[in-house]
């Protein structure tokens, strides 16, 4: 067979390759070098008769060239064909929904702040906000709490000066003070939620910064069960309407008679379990009637006006809400922990 020939016979096999390595093959087949047909064809040119070279030598190399063109076009349609067979099979489904974003969500901390902030809005309690870094008077002083009082040991401080009028506040009761200056006349209705810091080693219920949540009402005739009545509907509302209130004789500085209040335990109903301790009830906070001396440190004439207050940890109500036995797992920020709320 001549050069022409060949070459039409690889032409043929080559627009019928579906395969790289078919063309390769093909392309083996006649240009090999040691074994291709057309290979050999110009190989035998050199045996042939001085006058039939040079147009022989011609068709070998318009053969060879023709068939490496061929090979190289087909070469490209081959990948063009793969490229569409594989849109055809991988193809992106563009109406497939697509997997969810991975949102973060709010810290169970500020999820019940601003729940019990909802619960107290319902009934008229704006919410209001004071410094961390309190003096010494909103602190202590305004709330009867003099230098030497006992108790201001309880509430281990974090001075922030030599001098120690300056202190990281240890409880949110100083803007009670503020409240009533910035607010001048009742009626007030406030709570104050906020961070507080207290010099205490950290155990699974202490931590040496925590949240607080407090409460003032100073109106015409307010009563202890007015604050028994907010109590009541604060701890119903977030707990569940079978939750009793039981207020229990203490002391505070800034209060007149002072209490501190529980919450009827949620697990046993008030029977007595291991969660209460047996007892049936829940300690949440403190609270009490506003001493006068506190009303009129704020500038409020206790002759006119009465007032009710509370306070007590965010944290705490978190743990009881949800079951949770370590405060400290609030602000260790592990994930596994904090998508589960
Ligand atoms: N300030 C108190 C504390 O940090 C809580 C408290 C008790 C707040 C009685 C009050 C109150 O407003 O009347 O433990």
């Amino acid at each position: 067979m001549d050069a022409a020939a060949l070459a039409q016979q690889a032409l043929a096999e080559i627009s019928s390759a579906r395969t790289p390595e078919e063309l390769e093959r093909i392309r083996l087949d006649y240009l090999g070098r040691s074994s291709g047909r057309i290979s050999a064809v110009v190989e035998r040119i050199g045996s042939l008769p001085a006058a039939e070279r040079p147009a022989a030598g011609k068709a070998a190399n318009e053969a060879k060239r023709a068939v490496e063109a061929a090979l190289a076009a087909r070469a490209e349609e081959v990948e063009r064909l793969r490229l569409a067979d594989l849109a055809e099979t991988d193809a992106i489904d563009v109406t497939f929904p697509a997997p969810p974003l991975a949102a973060g969500h709010l810290h169970p901390l500020t999820q019940v702040q601003r729940e019990l902030e909802d619960i107290l809005a319902g009934i008229g309690f704006s919410v209001e906000v004071g410094p961390e870094v309190e003096t010494d008077w909103y602190n202590f002083e305004a709330l009867n709490l003099p230098k030497g009082h006992a108790a201001r040991d309880v509430q281990d401080s974090f001075f922030l000066n030599a001098g120690e009028d300056l202190v990281l506040r240890t409880h949110t009761s100083p803007v009670q003070i503020r409240a009533m200056e910035r607010l001048k006349t009742p009626p007030i209705y406030v709570i104050v939620p906020g961070r507080v810091y207290r010099r205490d080693a950290s155990d699974p219920s202490h931590l040496s910064t925590f949240m607080q949540l407090e409460g003032l009402a100073i109106d015409e005739g307010l009563a202890v069960s007015d604050l028994k009545g907010t109590l009541t509907y604060m701890c119903q509302s977030f707990f569940g309407p079978e939750r009793q209130i039981r207020m229990r004789p203490h002391n505070f500085s800034y209060t007149e008679p002072s209490y501190e209040f529980d919450c009827s335990c949620g697990i046993c109903g008030g029977k007595g379990c291991r969660t209460c301790g047996g007892d049936g009830w829940i300690e949440i906070g403190g609270c009490g009637m506003v001493h006068p001396q506190v009303l009129r440190n704020g500038g409020i004439d206790p002759e006119g006006y009465s007032g009710y207050a509370w306070g007590f940890g965010i944290e705490r109500m978190t743990l009881l809400r949800y079951n949770v036995s370590d405060i400290r797992a609030f602000y260790e920020n592990d994930l596994r922990f904090l998508e589960q709320f």
